[in-house]
């Protein structure tokens, strides 16, 4: 006999997530970030499963805020959260109006207007100068203050010390333009591992850019982000958009009510080492986070990283069989470091996953669903099937499997890494799955 659920869950459209998989015109990127799924998959679900005008969305690893801007395009309430500051103003810069479009350049000139008046003094070591020389950082710094002085309440103060509610759209649309400024300006930097950068070693490696060259390229991106709005604008329907709740926190420990949500869709960060703090390093210069301890913190505290944890992790059984199975064979690998230093960055990466799922199922409504999107990979040749592993974890934590689709990938993070190509010639291909949970009522158990 069928169940009878809240949601569609069995008949709802689940479409390839991947980004490339969007039909009809592809959609500017308003930031480059290669971790999201499409919004097509995004609204296709929304629209198919049976949401309830009051219901409250949530993506506890918010990234670009795919979840949280399609939830506002199609009205729904919605919450985001992400641990990395740099994603939750990228995700905030989602919520700006079509409307706001033709305000930009003229608001862009005023900022350079201030900027070259006020040349910043900045006392003591500016984190931009990892990479570019003094006089270059101050005036990127100085076109930050400007942005604060013309957008944001009080006196200036690093990102870094600032709450995050202080930020209109509007002021996060102004930072995503810096940051695709410095960005493509530290291009020199990077090396063939996408998610890496380097830092200049020496004075003569910092880079001096001329200030009318820094202020076009100011300009040249925000004429890139205006022309997103617009497209935004021409493919929206709604008239009337609701904004989101973005903000800084972790998935291991969610500040919600017990039971305050009712739909979650998310992907969690991958489990192949991307450094989510190095790969936003720039970006994250410019709030402030700089060569000490919080980058470092900052870094340790966000899952998937490269770092080790400085406790001893004991393996858990709710993290279930195909885990326990998992991490049994990266201990036995033969390879360097595979039973001291990857053993334990993944028994890390494990409890944190198995923490967050428990913080999810807590703050899930019961006859609430869950959707996850999730990416198998290898640790060297050793196959990780993550959907099977969080699927037990999610299950251990009380909630219920009510689908599973499969999705081939052909170019996936695991193999950014070229010591882990060697290992995984003429192994079978990674897969992403979207994994569908219920939490039942008490009623039904
Ligand atoms: C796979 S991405 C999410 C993609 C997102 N759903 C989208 O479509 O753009 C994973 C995100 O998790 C974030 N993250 C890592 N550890 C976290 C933690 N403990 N709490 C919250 N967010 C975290 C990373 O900063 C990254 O943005």
């Amino acid at each position: 006999m069928p169940t009878l659920t809240k949601y569609n869950l069995d008949t709802a459209e689940i479409l390839n997530p991947k980004r490339r998989g969007d039909s009809g015109i592809r959609q500017k990127e308003k930031y480059s970030y290669y971790a999201g799924y499409s919004k097509s998959f995004t609204s296709r679900l929304f629209q198919t499963v049976g949401l309830h005008p009051e219901d409250v969305i949530l993506d506890p690893w918010n990234g670009a805020g795919t979840t949280t801007s399609v939830s506002s395009e199609l009205e729904y309430r919605s919450i985001g959260f992400d641990l990395n500051p740099v994603m939750v103003i990228v995700a905030k810069s989602s919520e700006v109006g079509v409307q706001n479009a033709q305000s930009i350049t003229p608001l862009a000139k005023e900022m350079l207007t201030v900027a070259s008046k006020e040349l910043s003094e900045f006392e003591g070591f500016d984190p931009l100068e990892m990479w570019f020389e003094t006089e270059t950082a101050r005036f990127i710094r100085a076109i930050e203050k400007a942005l604060q002085k013309i957008l944001l309440p009080n006196d200036y103060r690093m990102l870094k010390v600032r709450p995050i509610e202080d930020i209109s759209a509007l002021a996060a649309l102004f930072y995503v333009a810096i940051f695709n400024m410095v960005r493509s300006l530290v291009s020199s930097f990077r090396g063939s591992n996408p998610t890496w950068i380097k830092m200049a070693r020496t004075s003569e490696e910092r880079l001096r850019i001329p200030n009318e060259v820094v202020s076009q390229q100011f300009l040249f991106h925000l004429q890139g982000l205006e022309g997103y709005l617009r497209q935004k604008g021409d493919h929206c329907s709604v008239s009337k958009e609701i904004s989101s709740r973005i903000e800084v926190a972790s998935s291991t420990k969610l500040p919600l009510e017990d039971s305050s949500v009712d739909f979650v869709l998310t992907s969690p960060p991958y489990c192949t080492r991307i450094d989510y703090a190095v790969k936003t390093r720039v970006e994250l210069a410019l709030l402030g986070y700089g060569d000490d301890d919080s980058f470092k913190t900052l870094r340790q505290s966000l899952i998937g990283t490269a770092t080790v944890p400085k406790t001893k992790i004991d393996v858990d059984s709710r993290w279930g069989v195909e885990c326990g199975k998992f991490l049994d064979k990266v201990y036995s690998h033969q390879s360097k470091a595979s039973k001291t230093y990857y053993y334990s960055n993944h028994l890390q990466y494990f409890k944190a996953m198995s923490d967050s799922i428990g913080e999810i199922k807590r703050v899930t409504r019961e006859e609430g669903s869950c959707v996850f999107v999730v990416q198998t990979s290898y640790y060297k040749e050793v196959f990780n099937d993550l959907p099977k592993i969080i699927i037990e974890m999610a299950e251990n934590s009380g909630l219920t499997l009510r689908r599973k689709e499969d999705f081939l990938v052909d170019q996936d993070m695991s193999r950014v890494n070229r010591g882990t190509r060697t290992y995984r010639l003429g192994m079978a291909r990674n897969y992403e799955s979207v994994v569908v949970f219920e939490k039942l009522s008490s009623r039904c158990m």
